[in-house]
Parts: structure tokens; sequence; C-alpha cells
């Protein structure tokens, strides 16, 4: 169970990632070029809003119960706030994945609310932009000193 949902956590990823860009590329080209927020990019948020969700829910489910990592971190907080992984795993991918998950809601609220098609674009942009940059910030990439893993799902990886 544990495997089965951290590579689907892992994988997911790229789908909220290709999401997230598409739609703070839409809402930049719509502010720039004055175009009009159509169907597709209210659509288009409610997908991106859908795979945020769908990610922190299977994210909470590791965090809560499966990963041996966030255990071992929760039964002694002390020494997990001194171990640079121990503490990006329990807390810091967690409060960034429950704000990206606040976020991305307020802004696809936002930008239907906005006053015209200008407004709703602009505000598209901020709020999709945002939840962008911070997503990429939570991610462990295979570059990132100590909590770096492979772009592929670890248990995948692992297996060979
Ligand atoms: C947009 C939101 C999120 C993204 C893009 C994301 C992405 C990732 C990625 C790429 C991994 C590494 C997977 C691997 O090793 O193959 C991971 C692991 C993990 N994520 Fe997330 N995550 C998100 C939200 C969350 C949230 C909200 C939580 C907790 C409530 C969470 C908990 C975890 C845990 C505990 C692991 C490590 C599990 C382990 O190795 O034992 N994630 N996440």
């Amino acid at each position: 169970m544990y495997s089965a949902v951290l590579i689907v956590h892992s994988l997911l990823r790229w789908v909220v990632l290709a999401l997230a860009v598409l739609v703070t590329v839409r809402a930049f080209l719509g502010v720039r070029g004055g175009k009009p927020f159509e169907e597709r990019d209210a659509k288009l948020g409610g997908a991106f809003v859908g795979a945020v969700h769908t990610q922190v829910l299977l994210g909470l489910a590791l965090h809560l119960a499966l990963s041996p990592i966030t255990s071992a971190a929760m039964a002694n907080m002390g020494v997990a706030m001194r171990d640079k992984a121990l503490r990006f795993w329990a807390v810091e991918h967690l409060s960034m994945g429950i704000l990206v998950a606040v976020l991305v809601t307020v802004a696809r609220v936002r930008a239907k609310r906005g006053a015209d098609d200008l407004a709703k674009h602009r505000r598209a942009l901020v709020g999709y932009g945002t939840v962008l940059l911070i997503i990429l910030a939570m991610i462990p990439w295979p570059f990132r000193k100590v909590i770096g893993r492979s772009v592929l799902p670890t248990p995948l990886v692992s297996a060979h």
C-alpha cells in the first residue's frame, strides 16, 4: 500500500506541475494579449485544483499513516527538527502542501469573480503563479542536498 501510494503521489506531481505551468502561461498570455477568459480557462483551473487536492489527500495518507519517514519524525519531533531530511518531510513539505491546497482554491474563486476578462486573467496569473513557485520549492528535486530524490517514483527506482 505504501509503495502504491508513493508511486501515484510521485507521478501525480508531473500532472500537477504540467497543469500549473499551463494555467499560469494561459493567464499570462491572456493579460498580455487582452484575450477573453474562456470556458477552457475555467475548466483547466478546475482540473488544476482537483489535481492539487488529490495530491494533498495522498500526501496526508502518506504523512499520517503510511510513510515510515514521517512516522519516525512524529515519534520524536525534537530530534526530527534537528535533522534536515526529517524536518523537510514532516514539517516543510507538509506545510507547503497544505498552503498550496488553500491558495489554489482561493485563486480559482478569485479568478472566476474578476470584474472583467483582464481582471480574471490577472488574478489567475498572480494566484496560480504563486502556487507554481511553491510547488517548485516543495518538490525533492534530484539536485537538492539531503532531501533530493529521483524524478521517477522512489519504489520504482530502488527496485532495480
Ligand atoms: C502539490 C503538492 C505536493 C507535491 C507536488 C508533492 C510531491 C512529492 C514528491 C515528488 C515526493 C517524492 C516521491 C518519491 O520519492 O518518489 C513526495 C513525497 C512525499 N510527500 Fe508529497 N507532494 C505534495 C503534497 C504533499 C502533502 C500535502 C503531504 C502531507 C500532508 C505530502 C507528504 C509526502 C510524504 C510523507 C512523502 C514521502 C513519503 C516517503 O518517502 O515515505 N505531500 N511528495
